[in-house]
Protein backbone atom coordinates (compact mmCIF):
# COMPACT_ATOMS: atom_id res chain seq x y z
CA UNK A 1 0.00 0.00 0.00
CA UNK A 2 1.55 3.28 -1.04
CA UNK A 3 0.77 5.76 2.22
CA UNK A 4 2.35 8.64 0.89
CA UNK A 5 -0.02 8.14 -2.05
CA UNK A 6 -2.89 7.59 0.45
CA UNK A 7 -1.96 10.83 2.59
CA UNK A 8 -2.61 12.71 -0.22
CA UNK A 9 -5.80 11.65 -1.48
CA UNK A 10 -6.94 11.56 1.91
CA UNK A 11 -6.82 14.81 2.25
CA UNK A 12 -8.69 15.84 -0.80
CA UNK A 13 -11.37 13.46 -0.51
CA UNK A 14 -12.34 13.96 3.04
CA UNK A 15 -13.98 11.14 4.53
CA UNK A 16 -13.82 9.27 7.38
CA UNK A 17 -11.27 7.93 9.71
CA UNK A 18 -11.25 5.38 12.58
CA UNK A 19 -8.97 8.67 13.94
CA UNK A 20 -9.95 11.81 14.37
CA UNK A 21 -8.14 14.69 12.51
CA UNK A 22 -11.18 16.93 11.44
CA UNK A 23 -11.55 17.42 7.79
CA UNK A 24 -12.60 21.24 8.44
CA UNK A 25 -10.25 23.70 7.05
CA UNK A 26 -9.48 24.71 11.10
CA UNK A 27 -8.25 21.38 11.54
CA UNK A 28 -6.20 20.89 8.16
CA UNK A 29 -4.38 23.99 9.72
CA UNK A 30 -3.62 22.43 13.26
CA UNK A 31 -2.33 19.58 11.19
CA UNK A 32 -0.48 21.39 8.60
CA UNK A 33 0.54 24.74 9.26
CA UNK A 34 3.13 27.05 10.81
CA UNK A 35 2.58 26.45 14.95
CA UNK A 36 0.07 29.44 15.51
CA UNK A 37 -0.54 29.17 19.26
CA UNK A 38 3.20 29.55 19.66
CA UNK A 39 3.95 32.23 17.45
CA UNK A 40 5.50 34.26 19.75
CA UNK A 41 8.42 32.25 20.39
CA UNK A 42 11.09 33.25 17.81
CA UNK A 43 12.98 30.26 15.14
CA UNK A 44 11.06 27.68 14.20
CA UNK A 45 11.14 25.01 16.72
CA UNK A 46 12.55 22.18 15.39
CA UNK A 47 11.01 19.82 17.85
CA UNK A 48 7.65 21.02 17.21
CA UNK A 49 8.19 21.09 13.54
CA UNK A 50 8.64 17.57 14.03
CA UNK A 51 5.30 16.98 16.39
CA UNK A 52 3.72 18.30 14.05
CA UNK A 53 4.78 16.40 10.68
CA UNK A 54 4.19 13.61 12.73
CA UNK A 55 0.74 13.99 13.91
CA UNK A 56 -0.23 15.00 10.27
CA UNK A 57 1.22 12.17 9.23
CA UNK A 58 -0.42 9.76 12.06
CA UNK A 59 -3.59 11.47 11.56
CA UNK A 60 -3.77 11.74 7.43
CA UNK A 61 -2.64 7.80 7.15
CA UNK A 62 -5.27 6.49 9.86
CA UNK A 63 -7.71 8.47 7.44
CA UNK A 64 -6.80 7.29 4.22
CA UNK A 65 -6.44 3.62 5.54
CA UNK A 66 -10.11 4.10 6.95
CA UNK A 67 -11.50 5.65 4.06
CA UNK A 68 -10.12 3.13 1.36
CA UNK A 69 -11.67 0.41 3.06
CA UNK A 70 -14.63 1.98 3.80
CA UNK A 71 -15.39 2.20 0.24
CA UNK A 72 -13.99 -1.09 -0.78
CA UNK A 73 -15.99 -3.25 2.14
CA UNK A 74 -18.43 -0.84 4.20
CA UNK A 75 -18.40 0.17 7.84
CA UNK A 76 -18.24 -3.75 9.05
CA UNK A 77 -14.97 -4.40 6.86
CA UNK A 78 -13.76 -0.80 8.51
CA UNK A 79 -13.86 -1.66 11.48
CA UNK A 80 -10.85 -4.84 11.31
CA UNK A 81 -8.75 -2.61 9.36
CA UNK A 82 -9.03 0.16 12.44
CA UNK A 83 -8.61 -2.68 14.59
CA UNK A 84 -5.49 -4.49 12.80
CA UNK A 85 -3.88 -1.37 10.99
CA UNK A 86 -3.99 1.26 13.60
CA UNK A 87 -1.49 0.19 15.51
CA UNK A 88 1.03 -0.71 12.73
CA UNK A 89 0.51 2.94 11.53
CA UNK A 90 1.64 4.32 14.75
CA UNK A 91 4.28 2.43 15.01
CA UNK A 92 5.31 3.14 11.88
CA UNK A 93 4.79 6.93 12.16
CA UNK A 94 6.95 6.74 15.76
CA UNK A 95 9.52 5.35 13.51
CA UNK A 96 9.89 7.78 10.67
CA UNK A 97 9.68 10.85 12.75
CA UNK A 98 11.55 9.59 16.39
CA UNK A 99 8.94 10.24 18.21
CA UNK A 100 5.87 8.61 20.32
CA UNK A 101 2.61 9.32 19.48
CA UNK A 102 -0.75 8.12 19.98
CA UNK A 103 -4.51 8.47 20.24
CA UNK A 104 -6.43 9.05 23.89
CA UNK A 105 -10.20 8.65 24.51
CA UNK A 106 -12.06 10.71 26.69
CA UNK A 107 -12.01 9.59 30.18
CA UNK A 108 -14.26 6.42 30.23
CA UNK A 109 -15.28 6.80 26.75
CA UNK A 110 -12.60 4.68 24.94
CA UNK A 111 -13.02 1.67 22.78
CA UNK A 112 -9.30 0.27 22.83
CA UNK A 113 -8.40 -0.40 26.39
CA UNK A 114 -5.06 0.60 25.67
CA UNK A 115 -5.84 4.18 24.42
CA UNK A 116 -7.29 5.21 27.94
CA UNK A 117 -6.04 8.47 28.61
CA UNK A 118 -2.96 8.49 31.58
CA UNK A 119 -1.05 11.23 33.36
CA UNK A 120 -0.46 13.96 31.39
CA UNK A 121 -2.31 13.33 28.68
CA UNK A 122 -5.13 13.24 30.91
CA UNK A 123 -4.64 16.31 32.36
CA UNK A 124 -4.50 18.04 29.38
CA UNK A 125 -7.78 16.38 28.26
CA UNK A 126 -9.23 17.31 31.07
CA UNK A 127 -8.66 20.90 30.53
CA UNK A 128 -9.93 20.13 26.21
CA UNK A 129 -13.27 19.21 27.89
CA UNK A 130 -13.47 22.34 30.07
CA UNK A 131 -12.65 24.29 27.16
CA UNK A 132 -15.32 22.84 24.90
CA UNK A 133 -17.92 22.59 27.56
CA UNK A 134 -17.08 26.33 28.11
CA UNK A 135 -18.09 26.66 24.06
CA UNK A 136 -15.04 26.26 22.57
CA UNK A 137 -14.92 23.61 19.02
CA UNK A 138 -12.68 20.43 19.82
CA UNK A 139 -10.88 20.76 17.16
CA UNK A 140 -9.03 23.51 18.20
CA UNK A 141 -7.73 22.03 21.21
CA UNK A 142 -3.99 22.08 21.10
CA UNK A 143 -1.77 22.44 23.42
CA UNK A 144 2.60 22.33 23.31
CA UNK A 145 4.42 22.18 26.58
CA UNK A 146 8.39 22.80 26.62
CA UNK A 147 8.55 23.73 29.81
CA UNK A 148 9.18 21.24 33.29
CA UNK A 149 9.16 18.21 31.21
CA UNK A 150 10.54 14.82 32.28
CA UNK A 151 14.63 13.94 31.31
CA UNK A 152 14.62 13.17 28.09
CA UNK A 153 11.37 15.29 26.71
CA UNK A 154 12.16 17.82 24.77
CA UNK A 155 8.55 18.43 23.70
CA UNK A 156 4.59 17.51 24.37
CA UNK A 157 2.29 18.36 22.35
CA UNK A 158 -1.70 17.36 22.00
CA UNK A 159 -4.49 17.83 19.83
CA UNK A 160 -8.23 17.75 20.45
CA UNK A 161 -10.30 15.09 18.15
CA UNK A 162 -13.94 16.47 17.04
CA UNK A 163 -16.54 13.82 16.11
CA UNK A 164 -17.67 14.81 12.17
CA UNK A 165 -20.16 13.13 10.26
CA UNK A 166 -18.48 9.79 9.30
CA UNK A 167 -17.46 9.16 12.55
CA UNK A 168 -21.26 8.35 13.79
CA UNK A 169 -21.02 4.97 11.61
CA UNK A 170 -18.80 3.86 14.54
CA UNK A 171 -18.83 6.10 17.39
CA UNK A 172 -22.32 7.61 17.21
CA UNK A 173 -25.65 6.68 19.05
CA UNK A 174 -27.35 4.50 15.97
CA UNK A 175 -24.47 2.17 15.02
CA UNK A 176 -25.88 -0.34 13.01
CA UNK A 177 -26.22 -3.72 14.12
CA UNK A 178 -23.75 -5.34 12.17
CA UNK A 179 -21.15 -2.93 13.04
CA UNK A 180 -21.76 -3.11 16.57
CA UNK A 181 -21.17 -6.25 16.71
CA UNK A 182 -17.99 -6.68 14.52
CA UNK A 183 -16.87 -3.59 17.58
CA UNK A 184 -17.62 -6.37 20.47
CA UNK A 185 -15.98 -8.67 18.69
CA UNK A 186 -12.83 -6.71 19.28
CA UNK A 187 -13.65 -4.72 22.15
CA UNK A 188 -16.12 -6.25 24.46
CA UNK A 189 -15.69 -3.37 26.85
CA UNK A 190 -16.47 -0.55 23.63
CA UNK A 191 -17.48 2.65 25.82
CA UNK A 192 -16.54 4.60 22.78
CA UNK A 193 -20.49 4.98 21.56
CA UNK A 194 -23.08 7.71 22.08
CA UNK A 195 -20.61 10.84 20.68
CA UNK A 196 -22.33 13.66 18.43
CA UNK A 197 -20.82 15.90 15.46
CA UNK A 198 -18.70 18.40 17.34
CA UNK A 199 -18.36 16.41 20.31
CA UNK A 200 -15.00 16.09 21.63
CA UNK A 201 -13.66 12.47 21.13
CA UNK A 202 -10.29 12.07 22.53
CA UNK A 203 -7.11 13.44 21.57
CA UNK A 204 -3.74 12.93 19.10
CA UNK A 205 -0.44 13.22 21.12
CA UNK A 206 3.18 13.41 20.68
CA UNK A 207 6.31 13.52 22.79
CA UNK A 208 9.13 14.55 21.22
CA UNK A 209 11.96 12.87 22.50
CA UNK A 210 15.35 15.21 23.84
CA UNK A 211 18.38 15.23 21.50
CA UNK A 212 18.80 14.70 17.42
CA UNK A 213 17.18 11.78 15.88
C1 LIG B 1 -15.45 1.91 10.69
C2 LIG B 1 -15.62 2.28 12.07
C3 LIG B 1 -15.00 3.55 12.59
C4 LIG B 1 -15.20 4.82 12.11
C5 LIG B 1 -16.03 5.28 10.94
C6 LIG B 1 -14.47 5.67 13.00
N1 LIG B 1 -13.84 4.95 13.97
FE1 LIG B 1 -12.75 5.66 15.53
N2 LIG B 1 -12.30 3.78 16.10
C7 LIG B 1 -12.75 2.64 15.48
C8 LIG B 1 -12.05 1.50 16.02
C9 LIG B 1 -12.24 0.05 15.62
C10 LIG B 1 -11.15 2.01 16.99
C11 LIG B 1 -10.13 1.25 17.83
C12 LIG B 1 -8.81 1.21 17.05
C13 LIG B 1 -7.65 0.71 17.87
O1 LIG B 1 -7.74 -0.37 18.44
O2 LIG B 1 -6.64 1.43 17.91
C14 LIG B 1 -11.34 3.44 17.00
C15 LIG B 1 -10.63 4.29 17.84
C16 LIG B 1 -10.75 5.65 17.83
C17 LIG B 1 -10.01 6.54 18.72
C18 LIG B 1 -8.96 6.13 19.75
C19 LIG B 1 -9.49 6.09 21.16
C20 LIG B 1 -10.21 4.80 21.51
O3 LIG B 1 -11.32 4.91 22.01
O4 LIG B 1 -9.64 3.69 21.30
C21 LIG B 1 -10.40 7.78 18.41
C22 LIG B 1 -9.92 9.06 19.07
C23 LIG B 1 -11.35 7.70 17.33
N3 LIG B 1 -11.55 6.38 17.02
C24 LIG B 1 -11.95 8.78 16.72
C25 LIG B 1 -12.69 8.67 15.54
C26 LIG B 1 -13.14 9.83 14.78
C27 LIG B 1 -12.91 11.25 15.17
C28 LIG B 1 -13.77 9.34 13.67
C29 LIG B 1 -14.34 10.14 12.50
C30 LIG B 1 -13.43 11.01 11.82
C31 LIG B 1 -13.76 7.90 13.76
N4 LIG B 1 -13.08 7.54 14.90
C32 LIG B 1 -14.37 7.05 12.85
C33 LIG B 1 -13.71 2.57 14.50
C34 LIG B 1 -14.14 3.64 13.75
Amino acid sequence: MNLQRMIVLSSALLLAACQGASPSADAQDADTATPAPVAETQAPDPALLRAQAAAADFSGQLRAALQQSMQSGGPVAAVDVCHTQAPGIADEVMRQHHVRLGRVALPGRNRNPGQAAQDWQLETLQQFQQAVAAGEPAAAQLRVQRDGLPDGVSLRMMRGIATEPPCLACHGSAVAAPVQAAIRAHYPDDAATGFEVGDLRGALWVEVPAGQP
